[in-house]
């Protein structure tokens, strides 16, 4: 199931990554206009687009110089394809230094808001101010367009914009797809339709009945596993694949001991009201068991995912034959892996169930590959997946293992689930909780000296971890009231036996990690 959702829609834009950090935005931006968009490498061979039948093509924005050794290329066969195309920041530049233009380093960075005047009259910017609002962020420039094209819009700096409109070739050295270009997203509508001549047809109830009726037709008569966190991912996975083939599907939720306080009857309860068939195991003991004496961090990992692994197995070969296997790899989760980097890339797998595909003889179903998180959260809410399923916090597949720092034993695992309890109490009680990324405790090995009643105390400390995020990658702490972190503190000293001290956790990401391990 790698093939494009979108397969039975034949229009398509192709995003080639030169590598800047507003990629994944433009392939949003450009969905968000009812047009589907794919990522592509921008080593991706000429042929490989031309199969693919886009549209138009866009040129993201990039790090590096276009005139670098080294720098990311495209095959400059690629303007040749006939194809309308809309270099951005350093697309632009790769477009003019192909074509014969000149790019050189500005004289001046120019970072941030900029005053843009349009010059004339062209469809990207019909109808639009004649003077905008622009955000940019480059450190070259296009001196001289290359011959034929001409001056859109400038800056009091620099280019803002060119085209060569025969040749359906446009450029801009601003990003439109951020939100600081108020009219960003206008001139991307203007360059999809009315240069491009996209319909903009492409909804998400479309794409969900298309990959429906495509699952039915893979998995014929066939049954399917799928491994179940009680996450986002994987539940919409399974949400859309039940809804393609009924019981056919077996969820299996597994309790490795290591789940928060109530999560395991809670998300059984939620499959449950879906309609879900799911299996669920408990096999915390046997986790325990393994992780005795394991204090490193990446040991706790692999000793996880091997008994995850472990009882995976064992349980489909209990189940009867299944041919085929069910994941929530999304689409970050696949160009992450594959863009810049190249293709060679190895496509990031799924913590959980990493190598078993191969090693059970099954084969993949992974309908959300194509889709951004917060597309498969709509996909869950037209779905009918429980809102406290889509707005759950993500929570590492090693569980509270990772958040036990030291040895994991019972007595430990029971201190930071009755603290981390509390903390996501008091976050949902301030309103706060889909506000945040996370919001957790962390059992620190740490015993410190503090004072009950008239009695000194030797007892250990919880750190609370509350951080903001878009996708992980960075992160930051919030700036919880401090009425709200009292609550907290006061709360998990009087009612966890065995805490004497609560800290808070003021690191952002980087350089620090979300997880403590
Ligand atoms: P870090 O700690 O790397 O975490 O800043 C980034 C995000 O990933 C989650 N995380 C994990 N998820 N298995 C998972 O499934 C893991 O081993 C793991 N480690 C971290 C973390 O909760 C955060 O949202």
């Amino acid at each position: 199931m790698t093939e494009s959702g979108a397969s039975s829609e034949p229009e398509v834009v192709l995003v080639l990554d030169f590598g800047s950090q507003y990629t994944q935005l433009i392939g949003r931006r450009v969905r968000e206009l009812g047009v589907y968009s794919e990522i592509v490498p921008f080593s991706t061979p000429v042929d490989r687009i031309r199969a693919r039948r886009p549209r138009a093509l866009i040129l993201s924005g990039g790090p590096r110089s276009v005139y670098e050794e080294g720098a990311p290329r495209c095959d400059p066969a690629i303007l040749e394809l006939g194809l309308p195309i809309l270099g951005i920041c350093y697309g632009v530049q790769l477009m003019a230094h192909f074509l014969g233009g000149e790019v050189a380093p500005s004289d001046r960075r120019e970072y941030g808001a900029a005053q843009l005047e349009v010059i004339g009259e062209s469809p990207l910017f019909a109808g639009l101010p004649r003077e905008m609002t622009v955000w940019m962020s480059h450190g070259d420039e296009v001196r001289r367009p290359p011959e034929g094209f001409r001056i859109l819009a400038r800056t009091d700096r620099s280019i803002g914009a060119i085209a060569h409109p025969e040749r359906g070739l446009y450029g801009v050295q601003f990003h439109p797809e951020v939100a600081h270009t108020p009219y960003g997203r206008e001139i991307l509508r203007r360059f999809l339709f009315d240069i491009a001549g996209c319909r903009g047809q492409w909804r998400l109830s479309a794409f969900i009945e298309s990959t429906i009726a495509r699952i039915r037709k893979e998995v014929g008569s066939g049954r399917a596993l799928c491994a179940l966190s009680g996450g986002v991912d994987s539940s919409v996975a399974a949400a859309l694949v039940a809804r393609a083939i009924g019981s056919r599907l077996i969820g299996l939720f597994v309790d490795n001991g290591l789940l928060r306080k109530g999560e395991f009857e809670e998300v059984l309860h939620a499959y449950e009201r879906m309609g879900m068939r799911v299996h669920g195991v408990r096999a915390g003991e046997r986790f325990l068991h393994r992780l005795r004496g394991v204090t490193d961090p990446e040991q706790k990992r692999k000793v996880i995912g091997a008994e995850f692994i472990a009882v995976f197995r064992e349980e489909a070969v209990r189940l009867g034959p299944i041919e085929f296997l069910v994941q929530g790899t999304t689409y970050p989760d696949v160009i992450e892996s594959t863009s810049v980097r190249g293709p060679s890339a190895v496509i990031k797998s799924h913590h959980n169930v990493g190598g078993l595909p191969e090693r059970l003889g099954f084969r993949l179903i992974e309908p959300l590959r194509e889709l951004f998180k917060d597309e498969v959260r709509e996909v869950g809410r037209q779905l009918g997946v429980p809102r406290e399923i889509l707005e759950r916090h993500p929570f590492p597949g090693p569980g509270l293992a990772v958040r036990v720092l030291g040895e994991v034993t019972p007595q430990r695992l029971a201190i930071v689930r009755a603290a981390d309890a509390i903390v996501v109490e008091e976050i949902r009680r301030a309103g706060l909780y889909e506000q945040v990324w996370q919001a957790f405790a962390v059992l620190l090995p740490v015993s410190s000296v503090g004072v009950m009643g008239d009695e000194r105390t030797y007892e250990q400390t919880i750190a609370i971890r509350i951080v903001s995020s878009v996708d992980g990658m960075t992160a930051d702490w919030v700036r919880v009231p401090y009425e709200v972190l009292e609550r907290m503190a006061n709360r998990i000293v009087s009612e966890v036996r065995g805490v004497n001290r609560v800290v808070y956790d003021i690191s952002s990401k980087p350089p620090s990690t979300i997880e403590w391990e």
